[in-house]
């Protein structure tokens, strides 16, 4: 949701800015624009659409400097115009500035500005506040950094809403100042030259040294240094960390798209995941980060799972995997939902957010919303020292390596492996004994190489893929925790191929979707052997009666589906707890390969945003 790149230090700031902004285009990328300081003055390219359309302007039109400011936007206010990109100048057009977030009280802000006399050109609420900085900047009687840093001070006071954001001056040169509140915002220490950025990927490339700054903090780089303070004017403590992953696992490497980079790497994401997690002489699972002991543990009688997209429909399958090993009520809402409904909570219910990103508006506000009900509130985040993952009571980070590809993937089945793990940890401390423990250890060992047999059917499924790759629109249906791997299988192909899809449990087939069956729409059935099989096989026959086509997934050494479906996928077999984290790869691949077929954007689909950090 909007990426940013700053640089200062002796390099040329272009390239660094450009391929940061290439590797957080994921962000957003409908329109992308930079500032450079250079002796004289400072210098705006700015183009709609993606991040090559600005390289091409700055081709025809070249600048250079060893300082700037970068943005790659994911339009909230205004359209999607020149005009509207990032950096916005003030009413001096000293000082320009680019920003992540949304200024909510921007109109009212923008009439009292322009009763003052400033003028704005774009429609967008970061306007508003590069001319609140600059009026502020141009009220003070020094014209150094310290002022610039106070002048951002006095206008972020003024402000409501959420933010990351670059400055520069023209008068300042050798500054960058940042700040952040609800939009991330991370410094990057290099040697003799920092960095600022909305994700680490964008500067991994020349540091691994980092500080996560936290919401309300300031941040002023230099080449040789910088300084963090707070918007109400206090020093503040920093931690310098270390980025876990390379340059190179940001790369798409051999694969020509990142998603799917990131469909292959399951078999090790999925064993990140657990790894050093499961304890064979305990017989269960560790999770050292949730920061509960057993007897708290043994205590919670019911447990909530929130998030958004693809986060949500892992908690739905999470729903079945925990209760089926654990035997706890399990519910799951809608982090959007949850945040303004008043969902009434028991002491000992614990309240799960699951986020990628750690970043989603809706999910933060839904761990905040708990645990202002004063609730233990865990998160199960991807990205580390991302604000879920700082600001939750606790949690399980799922390892598994920088998601790219807007479409969530890896994520998803990394977030399943954790359910596994959370169902028997409490399912072990419950009715489940030693030797149900180490059974189910076993088969949780057996996953990676599982998932890297389903990943061999990639050929088929592209084969399938293509065959029907003109349809106008799929259904998707399964039974059990199968039913939300079909929701998900659905999100895939309608977020990258555009082709309206929807998820169902099979049975609901007759109680309406039966009647959008024609010989040109797909049924995709999740049918693997197991204790619904008959139902499923009764479902995909009352499909095939009305000659819909059917695609189904089944489990390796069936004979029956052969029989009546079209085409049929058969996974490896695992138990009921696993086997979604199987069967929503051939539908991974599915979409991947439809829209490829039809030449979409696999990984910087229409309209969306990997991250979305706005409500
Ligand atoms: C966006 C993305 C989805 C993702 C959702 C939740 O909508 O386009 O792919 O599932 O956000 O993201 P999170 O980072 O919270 O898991």
């Amino acid at each position: 949701m909007c990426g940013i790149v700053a640089y200062i230090g002796p390099s040329d700031a272009l390239p660094v800015l450009l391929d940061g902004l290439r590797r957080l285009e994921y962000r957003g990328y409908d329109s992308a624009g930079l500032a450079l300081l250079n002796p004289g003055g400072i210098e705006v390219r700015k183009a709609v659409g993606r991040i090559a359309n600005l390289a091409t302007e700055i081709e025809k039109f070249p600048i250079r400097g060893q300082a700037g400011i970068s943005h790659t936007r994911w339009a909230t206010h205004g359209a999607v115009t020149r005009d509207n990109a990032h950096p916005h100048a003030d009413q001096s057009g000293k000082l320009h500035l680019v920003h992540n977030g949304v200024i909510e009280n921007y109109q009212s802000l923008r009439e009292q500005l322009q009763e003052r006399g400033h003028i704005f050109h774009s429609q967008t609420d970061t306007e508003v506040l590069a001319h609140l900085v600059g009026e502020a900047f141009d009220r003070s009687t020094s014209r150094d950094g310290a002022a610039l840093i106070e002048a951002l001070r006095q206008a972020l006071r003024q402000v409501i809403g959420t933010y990351g954001i670059s400055v520069i001056h023209a008068e300042v040169p050798g500054l960058i100042v940042g700040a952040r509140r609800g939009s991330p915002l991370v410094l990057g220490i290099g040697k003799h030259e920092h960095f600022l950025a909305s994700d680490v990927s964008a500067i991994v490339a020349h540091t691994r040294e980092v500080v996560y700054l936290n919401d309300y903090e300031i941040v002023a780089i230099q080449a040789e240094g910088f300084e963090i303070s707070t918007v109400s004017g206090t020093g503040a403590d920093f931690q310098v960390s270390k980025v876990e992953f390379t340059a190179e696992s940001v790369d798409k490497g051999q694969f020509p798209h990142y998603m799917l980079k990131e469909i292959h790497e399951q078999p090790n994401s999925v064993r990140d995941a657990m790894r050093g997690r499961l304890s064979i002489e305990e017989a269960t699972a560790k999770l050292g980060g949730l920061n509960m002991t057993n007897a708290e543990l043994r205590a919670v009688d019911r447990v909530i799972l929130t998030g958004c997209g693809t986060a949500l429909h892992s908690a739905l399958v999470g729903e079945y995997l925990i209760e089926s090993l654990s035997h706890i009520p399990v519910e799951c809402e809608f982090a959007s939902e949850f945040r303004y409904r008043n969902i009434p909570l028991d002491r000992d219910t614990l309240v799960f957010v699951i986020s990628q990103s750690g970043e989603t508006a809706d999910t933060l506000a839904a761990l905040r919303e708990s645990q202002r009900k004063g609730h233990r509130t865990l998160g199960i985040c991807n990205n580390v020292a991302s604000t879920i993952a700082r600001e939750s009571d606790g949690g399980v980070y799922m390892h598994a390596g920088p998601e790219i590809g807007v479409a969530a993937t890896k994520s998803f089945t990394s977030q399943l492996t954790i359910f596994a793990l959370l169902g028997l940890l409490l399912g072990r401390i419950r009715h489940l004994s030693h030797s149900d423990g180490r059974d189910i250890i076993a088969e949780m060992e057996k996953l990676p190489d599982l998932v890297a047999r389903t990943l061999e059917l990639e050929t088929q499924v592209a084969a399938i893929a293509k065959k029907y790759a003109r349809a106008n629109n799929f259904l998707f249906m399964g039974r059990q925790a199968h039913y939300p791997v079909a929701l998900e299988g659905a999100l895939k192909l309608k977020e990258i191929s555009y082709i309206s899809a929807s998820g169902y449990p099979s049975a609901e087939l007759k109680h309406g979707v039966i009647a959008l069956v024609t010989e040109e729409t797909p049924s995709v059935f999740i049918a693997p052997q197991d204790a619904v099989f008959e139902k499923n096989l009764s479902n995909i026959e009352e499909v095939k009666a009305r000659k819909g086509p059917v695609i189904a997934i089944g489990t390796e050494g069936d004979t029956s589906l052969r029989k009546v479906c079209d085409e049929v996928i058969l996974i490896p077999d695992a138990p009921v707890y696993l086997s979604p984290i199987l069967s929503v790869i051939p539908l991974q691949m599915l979409a991947y390969h439809i829209a490829n077929e039809l030449g979409c954007d696999v990984d910087k689909p229409r309209n969306l945003a990997k991250s979305v950090t706005v409500e």
